[in-house]
C-alpha cells in the first residue's frame, strides 16, 4: 500500500498564505510515501515567487516529484521567456525537468509540458513520449505506473472541449501497452477524474485519470481550495479530496475504483460528498 498526496497550482505569488501553512501541517500529517506537484508553482514565475515556492517544497518532509506548468515560464519578460523559459524553475525548484520517484511498489514519471511558444497550453514532446515509453515498458510489471503532467489528458466533464496536452493522443497510444495505471494533472484548477477511454475510444486499456483543483492559489475558480490523499492497494485505490473550508482541510469527497478484469470499476456508493 502507497500514500501519495497530489497538490497542483499552488501558484505562489497569489497564494493564501494561511492555506499554505495549514497544507504542510496536513503533509507532516498524513506523511504520504511521496508528494506530487503538477505545475503552476508560481503565479509570474518571477525570482521571489520561485524562492517562495522552494522554501514550502524543502519544508515537505517526505519526498516531493514536481513538475513545471505554463506560470513557471515568464509572459511579460520576454527575452527570458524566448530565452530560458525555465531557468528560475530549474534553479529555485529543480534542474530535472522530467522527474522520476520510485521504490518497489511504484513507480511515478513527471513530464514538462510548460512551453514558451505555446502560451497557457502545453505539449509533450515525440522525443518525451519515446523516453517515458521505455521508462514504463522497463519498470517491472508488478509496479503500479502513474505519469504526472501539468496539461491535462482528460476535459472536465462539463466542458468536452477544454484544451488537453498537445500531441496527447499520440502519447496515450505510445503508452498504453506499457501498462501505465494512473495519470495526474492539474492547470484548470477544477477536481475531477475518470477513465481515459471515455475520452480516447481507440484505448484498450482501462487508464485512470485524477485532475487535482488549486492547492493554494487565491484564483480559485469556482471550487474551494483542495488536495487528493490518493491511496494505491491494488487492485484498489481511493482518492481522498480534502477542500478548505476556511479554518482547514477537511475530508470533502471519496472516490473508489477496484480493477476487475483489466478495467478500473468505480464504487458508486463509496463516493461521499460532505461539507
Ligand atoms: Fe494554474
Ligand atoms: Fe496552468
Amino acid at each position: 500500500m502507497r500514500w501519495v498526496a497530489h497538490l497542483s497550482d499552488l501558484h505562489f505569488g497569489a497564494e493564501d498564505e494561511r492555506i499554505a501553512e495549514s497544507l504542510l501541517e496536513d503533509l507532516a500529517d498524513f506523511h504520504p510515501s511521496v508528494v506530487v506537484i503538477s505545475g503552476d508553482l508560481t503565479q509570474r514565475a518571477r525570482k521571489k515567487q520561485f524562492e517562495a515556492a522552494g522554501a514550502f517544497i524543502r519544508r515537505i518532509p517526505v519526498p516531493c516529484l514536481a513538475v513545471p506548468g505554463n506560470h513557471d515560464i515568464p509572459l511579460y519578460d520576454v527575452l527570458r521567456r524566448v530565452l530560458a523559459p525555465l531557468s528560475r524553475y530549474r534553479r529555485y525548484i529543480t534542474t530535472d525537468l522530467n522527474p522520476v520517484f520510485q521504490d518497489d511498489e511504484l513507480i511515478i514519471l513527471g513530464a514538462n509540458t510548460a512551453r514558451a511558444a505555446a502560451f497557457k497550453n502545453g505539449r509533450i514532446s515525440t522525443a518525451q513520449i519515446k523516453v517515458l515509453a521505455e521508462k514504463l515498458r522497463a519498470a517491472d510489471g508488478r509496479l503500479f505506473k502513474v505519469l504526472v503532467t501539468h496539461h491535462p489528458f482528460l476535459p472536465p466533464l462539463d466542458a468536452p472541449s477544454a484544451a488537453l496536452v498537445g500531441r496527447g493522443a499520440l502519447a496515450v497510444e505510445a503508452f498504453e501497452p506499457c501498462g501505465v495505471d494512473l495519470l495526474l494533472a492539474g492547470h484548470y484548477h477544477r477536481g475531477y477524474m475518470g477513465d481515459l477511454q471515455s475520452h480516447y475510444v481507440a484505448v484498450k486499456r482501462s487508464i485512470l485519470v485524477a485532475q487535482a483543483g488549486t492547492a493554494t492559489s487565491k484564483r480559485t475558480r469556482g471550487e474551494r481550495n483542495a488536495y487528493d490523499r490518493i491511496i494505491i492497494d491494488p487492485p484498489d485505490i481511493s482518492f481522498d479530496r480534502y477542500g478548505w473550508n476556511d479554518r482547514r482541510f477537511a475530508k470533502t469527497m471519496t472516490t473508489r475504483y477496484t480493477k476487475v478484469n483489466g478495467a478500473w470499476q468505480l464504487h458508486p456508493r463509496n463516493i461521499h460528498e460532505t461539507g
